[in-house]
């Protein structure tokens, strides 16, 4: 079986494709409520297969979805960052988001994850615009978020780039007061 595509590499992380290999570690990570707490609720073995498969449509119809995160030293997967397609009052957006196993929180994986990945999609993939959607309360979320971008402006891209918060309604997707993360790269 041929090696997972590769996307892209941190000191610790490597985010990669998924296959359908990661299924078990995947759908473990979904079935935690506390992970599940801001991301939709929890879901079933099944549930993760179908959104597995999406995102492996995906690879093939844009080149690029969600990725699996994992541990460089061991190759466990940690977690999963990336892109998904979102419609926000009519508008057709990239969100840029990250979800990872409780035992893995607190590491700074997300951060280094979502931060190659941000960079990635700007510089190899050519967006010109990302955003998060982050829900009420999710403060750690937040936290990334914020890093992610004080990352960009380390690398000196940020005379390219514009971030803006705003304490959004979207009741759409119901999720009223999520906050709002958006960065353009000219
Ligand atoms: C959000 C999430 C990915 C963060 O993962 P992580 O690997 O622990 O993140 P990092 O270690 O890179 O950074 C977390 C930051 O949040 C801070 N943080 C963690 N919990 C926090 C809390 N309850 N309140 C405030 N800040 C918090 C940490 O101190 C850290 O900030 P720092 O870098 O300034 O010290 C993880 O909590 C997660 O998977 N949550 C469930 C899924 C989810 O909600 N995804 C986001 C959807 S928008």
């Amino acid at each position: 079986m041929d090696a997972p595509v590769t996307v892209c590499e941190t000191s610790r992380l490597l985010l990669r494709h998924f296959t359908a290999a990661d299924l078990e570690s995947l759908a473990a990570m979904h079935s935690d409520p506390e992970v599940a707490r801001f991301i939709g609720g929890v879901k079933t073995r099944e549930q993760t297969l179908h959104r597995l498969e999406e995102w492996m449509a995906q690879y093939q119809q844009y080149g690029f979805s969600k990725w699996a995160v994992v541990l460089r030293s061991t190759g466990e997967l940690v977690g999963r960052c990336g892109l998904s397609p979102e419609q926000i009052d009519g508008i057709s957006e990239w969100e840029l988001g990250w979800t990872f196993a409780r035992a893995h929180w607190g590491h700074g994986y997300a951060t280094e994850a979502a931060s190659a990945a941000m960079e990635h999609c700007f510089r190899k993939l050519g967006h010109k615009r990302l955003i998060s959607l982050i829900r009420p309360g999710n403060l750690a979320s937040v936290r990334v978020a914020e890093r992610i971008w004080h990352e960009l402006r380390a690398q000196s891209a940020v005379e390219r780039c514009t971030s803006r918060y705003v304490c959004g309604i979207f009741p759409s997707r119901e999720v009223a007061g999520a906050r709002y993360f958006d960065v353009t790269f000219n």
